[in-house]
């Protein structure tokens, strides 16, 4: 596989970066690197097509292998299906309630949005009495979660990192089963796809080589 050096001879051309000289990228790198590039956000998947619960846990697993300082394993877990969707919901619909939105469209939005994939994972951080430790838990869960989509992927399912009230919620946090001072980091949708998304631009990073 050719690849095209963008801006120094290591790092990866983005997707629509225009060629000049090839770079032999090592197999791992190059099917790794379209793993990452093929995730997607995307909500465009079977509601009514179950995913097994043994994929999940697996999944949840994989998360696991995220860099954690201190070794404090602070991810969480909680998987969603059936009418605990819909419960997820109504928790979301009296949080938006409890922050004062009046608009009936979006409460009535909020009330059957988690019925659009078969499964919703939560995902939080445990908290640590040593400040810089708590706020590393929640890094560590955000690794966590990227690495559980990028193993979705792999997995060849479809997946959304979604944030919003439901995070807010301490109702939310007791149907997941979470301590109330966990906090959720990330709501997940994952189901099996049936459409494909548009690949969102991305800039070219910043990277600043510094040699002297
Ligand atoms: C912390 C976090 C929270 C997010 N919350 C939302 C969300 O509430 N709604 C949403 O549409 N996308 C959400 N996203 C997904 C981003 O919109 C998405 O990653 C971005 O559009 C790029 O698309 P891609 O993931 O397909 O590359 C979130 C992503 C992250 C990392």
């Amino acid at each position: 596989m050719d690849i095209v050096p963008a801006c120094h001879p290591f790092q990866e051309p983005m997707p629509d970066t225009p060629s000049s000289s090839p770079l032999h990228l090592p197999t791992e790198l190059a099917a790794f690197s379209d793993l990452a590039t093929r995730r997607r956000t995307s909500l465009l998947m079977d509601r009514e097509r179950p995913v097994p619960g043994e994929l999940v846990t697996r999944l949840c697993r994989l998360a696991t292998w995220a860099p954690n300082h201190k070794k404090t394993w602070p991810w969480r877990f909680a998987v969603l299906t059936g009418d605990s969707r819909a419960r997820l919901g109504e928790l979301t619909c009296e949080q938006l309630i409890d922050e004062g939105v009046t608009d009936e469209t979006k409460l009535v939005k909020a009330l059957g949005k988690y019925m659009r994939s078969p499964t919703v994972v939560m995902v939080a951080a445990a908290a640590h009495d040593n400040p810089d430790l708590h706020r590393e838990n929640r890094d560590a869960v955000a690794a966590a979660v990227q690495t559980f989509l990028l193993g979705a992927t792999a997995a060849g399912l479809a997946s959304f990192w979604a944030s919003g009230a439901p995070l807010r919620s301490s109702a939310v946090r007791e149907l997941c089963g979470f301590d109330a001072t966990d906090r959720i980091v990330a709501l997940v949708y994952l189901g099996w796809p049936n459409g494909e998304v548009e690949l969102p631009k991305r800039p070219e990073p910043v990277i600043h080589f510094i040699v002297d």
